[in-house]
């Protein structure tokens, strides 16, 4: 099948990023069919500009000016492939949104995501990043992801190793704007057992019956804890976690445990610790601080927020003051969690 390419001019991304700024694509392009994107790609490369993929822009940072294509991931679909005794297959739209999937998934009692409820974005974003929520990363579920591949021109299928997933990065961070991912295929497992040692689901669960922790329960623990920590992006903008939680020595934990005693940190691996970016922040000072029409979230330090006006710059400019700070006061350093993407 031929598809015309005819991208939109200065196109308002207000409404696609979930900080809420005022984003004017020099060229835009829906893409609800996988089929569209290599004409699209031809297109931006004999117009020799860049390229880029929209899915919900809740992981994005993006200047007032955003030069080239943009494609806005719109290929919506949930595809049920096996449903046999061990497991279930699903392959699912790179555009369709995760949360409205993951309840589609606990109403057909596919049970295993319930602890990633309430992540904004799109389920073709969550393998870029590898969300993980509440003791739970999304790649543990993934069997393979389908994209283009921009460098070769080729359909390709990405392994889990492919992928190389670790901790809110995957290949899709390391080579970005290489692979449009169209669509994931996920393995849930049947045998099903509830996740609930994240402190705060221990916490919600620890006066109810062993028998009431279903996986819609958890569901239900998780978009509450949620709702209250988290701000709501349709109301306050914001793109998540700001910060990884930085992971350091368990030598540097420990000359750190002894200035500061209550440090919170979690074991990553024999030699290695993971800080709470979210403490570090809170610690210096900047919960709930506004400076301009950026700030930092009131219940959560980890998240930065936009309340209307700002801009990248603006939000950049704090994201560095924190950075600074921490590192003064831990000897930390803070790497940025979001994609920034810049006018050029
Ligand atoms: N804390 C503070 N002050 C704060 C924030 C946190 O003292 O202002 C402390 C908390 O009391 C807790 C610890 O820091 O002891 C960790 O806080 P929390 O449980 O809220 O989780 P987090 O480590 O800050 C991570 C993820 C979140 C995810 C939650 C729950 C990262 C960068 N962030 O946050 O992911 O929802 O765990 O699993 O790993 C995201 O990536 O956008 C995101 C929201």
């Amino acid at each position: 099948m031929n598809f015309d390419c005819k991208p939109l001019a200065n196109y308002p991304l207000r409404e696609r990023n979930t900080l809420g700024f005022d984003v004017v694509a020099q060229w835009a392009l829906p893409i609800p069919q996988a089929e569209q994107i290599p004409v699209a790609i031809r297109w931006a490369k004999n117009a020799g500009l860049p390229h880029r993929v929209l899915g919900g822009g809740s992981n994005v940072v993006l200047p007032a000016q955003l030069p080239g294509l943009t494609l806005l991931m719109d290929i919506d679909f949930i595809e049920v492939l096996e449903n046999l005794a061990a497991k279930t297959r699903l392959r699912v739209g790179a555009g369709t949104n995760w949360h409205a999937f993951v309840r589609w998934t606990l109403d057909h009692s596919f049970l295993g995501l319930e602890n990633l409820a309430l992540i904004p974005g799109t389920v073709g974003a969550a393998p870029i990043q590898n969300i993980g929520a509440y003791g739970v990363e999304v790649k543990e579920y993934i069997d393979t992801v389908e994209a283009y591949d921009c460098q070769t021109n080729q359909w390709v299928t990405l392994s889990r190793t492919d992928c190389r997933f670790s901790y809110r990065h995957s290949v899709f961070k390391d080579e970005p704007n290489r692979f449009v991912i169209t669509a994931v295929i996920f393995d849930l497992p049947k045998v099903w057992q509830p996740r609930i040692s994240y402190a705060d689901l221990t916490n919600y669960f620890a006066n109810r019956a062993v028998d009431a922790i279903t996986a819609p329960a958890i569901f239900d623990a998780v978009y509450a804890i949620r709702t209250q920590k988290l701000p709501d992006p349709k109301v306050i903008g914001n793109v998540g976690s700001f910060f990884q939680n930085p992971v350091i020595s368990n030598q540097q934990l420990q000359s750190l445990k002894g200035q500061f005693p209550r440090i919170v940190s979690y074991p990553e691996s024999a030699t290695h610790s993971k800080l709470a970016a979210g403490w570090l922040i809170d610690q210096c000072g900047f919960k709930a601080m506004q400076m301009g029409n950026v700030g930092v979230h009131d219940k959560q330090a980890l998240v930065l927020t936009h309340r209307g006006g700002g801009n990248a710059g603006e939000l950049l400019g704090l994201a560095g003051q924190i950075q600074k700070k921490v590192k003064e006061t831990f000897g930390v350093e803070l790497t940025v969690e979001p994609m920034i993407y810049s006018e050029q």
